[in-house]
């Protein structure tokens, strides 16, 4: 099959579209005929190896463990293993896997749940990370509640999109805050007030937000808690920053420590993808609470412009990877 890989961490310069053995499925796996793939800032951490800890959280220490790069999913099922319970030869799925850049991957049953209906394959793939972390940060973190006024700091990013339409499905009063050319976006996916960071500070106005969720750019823990109410809850989901041992992990460390010695809420977490997250996701899209918002799909083949793509913070939400079905012709 074909498949992007990397052998050494690196840049996006690196990789290869190689032709490689298809996998085999074990016996609590599925094998998934890969038609699209999605692409956010996790595939650029398992591709360079950094920041370092996430070596040791067991992406391989010198070099990667799995060539294969690639993490969200959506395809359809070829095969199951002895042990798979939920999944049939020919369900359509979406989910994570274990090198989702290729024709065919393996994903564990409980991550991966049923295709939404509504959606198309490309569409489907650009959910699973992106959304199950938004959907922890909304209602498992910052536990947001009807008529809160919420701010969500890279609400035109990945996370950031599906952050947005969350918070409102659940009654907030959300304001986004994003880039000039994103303005248009932010609104468009149903935030009541958009601030434009290159132009106005969100922590010099007079507003205070009961509930923060900072998911980009990286503004100083004194900063976002000027903006936040004093007993306001601090959610801090990411932001990248050079740090090759941190990767802008110390803001998380500082919010935690802090957290107990003051009036406001301030914490963090680390997403995982679970299949009861990804039913609730395909619920709130069925019912069309939320949808995806795709910037521009690319072929198996362009993955390392996908990614050069996003590193450099074009993207308008997410950008998905459409696989060339062997068996069903191109479908990007
Ligand atoms: N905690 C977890 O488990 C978890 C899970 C998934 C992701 N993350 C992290 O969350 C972060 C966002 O991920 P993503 O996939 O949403 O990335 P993304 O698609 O690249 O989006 C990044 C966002 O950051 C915004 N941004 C950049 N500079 C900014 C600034 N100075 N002020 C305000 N916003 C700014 C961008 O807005 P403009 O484009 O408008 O500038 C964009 O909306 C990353 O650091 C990622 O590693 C964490």
């Amino acid at each position: 099959m074909q498949a992007i890989v990397h052998y050494e961490y690196g840049s996006a310069d690196g990789l290869e579209l190689k032709e490689i053995d298809k996998p085999e499925v074990g016996s609590s796996e599925i094998l998934v005929r890969v038609r699209a793939a999605g692409l956010d800032r996790g595939v650029w951490h398992v591709m360079t190896g950094l920041p370092y800890p996430i070596r040791l959280a067991g992406t391989g220490l010198r070099a990667p463990k799995n060539p294969v790069l690639g993490m969200d999913v959506a395809g359809v099922v070829e095969a199951v293993g002895n042990d798979v319970r939920r999944f049939h030869v020919g369900d359509e799925v979406f989910g994570v896997a274990k090198g989702s850049y290729a024709e065919y991957a393996i994903a564990r049953e409980d991550k991966l749940a049923p295709k939404p209906a509504n959606l198309t394959f490309e569409q489907a793939a650009v959910v699973p990370t992106s959304g199950a972390t938004a959907l922890q940060a909304v209602r498992d973190k910052a536990r947001i509640q009807s008529g809160q006024k919420v701010l969500i700091i890279g609400a035109s990013g990945g996370v950031g999109t599906y952050a947005v339409q969350l918070a409102k499905a659940l009654g907030a009063e959300v304001t986004g805050v994003c880039s000039t050319t994103k303005v248009d976006l932010v609104r468009s996916i149903g935030a009541d007030h958009v601030v434009d960071y290159k132009r106005e500070d969100f922590a010099e106005t007079e507003h205070r937000y009961d509930v923060m969720l900072d998911i980009g750019g990286n503004s100083s823990l004194s900063h976002l808690r000027r903006a936040l109410t004093p007993k306001g809850t601090l959610v801090i989901t990411g932001g990248e920053t050079d740090g090759r041992w941190l990767g802008g992990v110390d803001r998380q460390l500082r919010a935690m420590m802090l957290s107990p010695f003051v009036g406001q809420k301030l914490g963090t977490f680390v997403a995982s993808v679970r299949a009861e997250d990804l039913i609730v996701l395909k619920e709130l899209i069925e019912a069309g609470n939320v949808t995806p918002v795709i910037d521009r799909t690319f072929s198996l083949s362009e993955a390392a412009k996908a990614i050069h793509y996003l590193v450099e913070g074009h993207a308008r939400g997410k950008i998905a990877i459409a696989v060339h079905d062997i068996n069903e012709g191109v479908t990007e």
